[in-house]
């Protein structure tokens, strides 16, 4: 492959450019550093395929830039570079929503229209299913998201499958569900909880704690990932999940365990934006993708764990 990985200095994206090196693949990287989170944080992920003669990276805005040049001799489009964050999504924030997730995206696949590639992998969201899809969740349950962040993502989808349609752009949308693991952004759930217990500081749980997801190791989404490059079905939809539907409460238990200490949990408001449960049917992906998650929250969580514990170290 000759593969362009967008938001590459991403939690996944970065990752998922290590998998396609190791596999022998050439990777071109972008990525514009937007400041939901920092940019030095984003600049440590890039840091080993920095020095990898087979990565080159480019800092542009997707939004800004002549993606037609950017695309020419690219075999597989991996399409990570979005604006995330559910609970974020509101009110003026939207906006980065509507630009990063419609507008990039609109704008590399008429790139791939006017200069064909293998396969678009589009990486979508659980948040587009909202909370009237029955569990586990199945790929061809009516969409209804729950939050503006979702809304994008599933008109996204839809822009995904317009290009193919009309204009045989080689999609396949992979919906990622909560993925955890060293580099996860600063706002997620369990880099907020392991950087608290680690730090003996407080945790704040939305809501009663009930509400579960289908929490998916970083590794076995990048595995997915580069399955879907080589032998996604063009024009399907995939659900990438952990293989266990977990409620926040009963994860602060593995986190508690990790930390090796009581935590200090405090409650807030359920969020505007929060879906009540996710939990993936992952058939489709098992039976075309070969996908099985094998990495479990324990084992996951103590990853992350021991990422966080060597940046407090370095960072206290
Ligand atoms: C995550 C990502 O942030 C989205 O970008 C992604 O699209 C989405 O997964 C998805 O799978 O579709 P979320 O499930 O909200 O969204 O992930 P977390 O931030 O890890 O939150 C998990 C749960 O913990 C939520 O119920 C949330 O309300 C709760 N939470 C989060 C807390 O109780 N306290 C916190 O400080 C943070």
């Amino acid at each position: 492959m000759n593969a362009l990985v967008t938001g590459v200095a991403g939690f996944i994206g970065s990752h998922l450019a290590e998998a396609l090196i190791g596999d022998g693949h050439k990777v071109i990287g972008v990525d514009c550093f937007t400041d939901y989170y920092e940019r030095s944080r984003k600049e440590a992920n890039l840091s080993s395929l920095m020095c990898n003669s087979s990565f080159k990276f480019t800092e542009i805005d997707l939004t800004e830039t002549d993606l037609a040049t950017l695309v020419a001799g690219v075999t597989h489009v991996f399409h990570l570079a979005a604006q995330p964050g559910v609970r974020h999504s509101w009110k003026r924030a939207f906006r980065e929503y509507t630009a990063r997730n419609l507008d990039a995206t609109q704008g590399l696949l008429e790139a791939c229209a006017e200069q064909p590639v293998e396969r678009f992998i589009f990486a979508s969201s659980s948040s587009v299913y909202g909370d009237h899809a029955a569990l586990p969740m199945r790929e061809d349950a009516s969409p209804l998201p729950v939050s503006p962040y979702g809304v994008t993502k599933l008109a996204a989808e839809l822009l995904c499958r317009l290009y193919h349609e009309t204009s045989g752009v080689p999609v396949v949308v992979l919906r990622y569900f909560t993925v955890y693991g060293p580099r996860q952004r600063p706002d997620m759930a369990f880099h907020r909880f392991l950087l608290a217990a680690i730090r003996g500081k407080p945790i704040y749980v939305y809501g009663d704690g009930r509400q579960t997801r289908d929490f998916t190791f970083v590794s076995d989404t990048v595995t997915a990932t580069v399955a879907a490059g080589t032998h996604g079905t063009v024009g399907r939809i995939y659900n990438v999940g952990g293989g266990s539907q977990v409620s926040v409460s009963d994860a602060l238990e593995i986190v508690a365990a990790c930390a090796g200490r009581p935590l200090d949990i405090q409650r807030k408001p359920c969020q505007r934006g929060d879906m009540r449960d996710t939990y993936a049917d992952t058939s489709l992906a098992q039976r075309d993708l070969g996908f099985t998650p094998t990495i479990s929250l324990t084992e996951g969580l103590r990853a992350e764990h021991e990422w966080l514990s060597q940046l407090s170290t370095v960072n206290p």
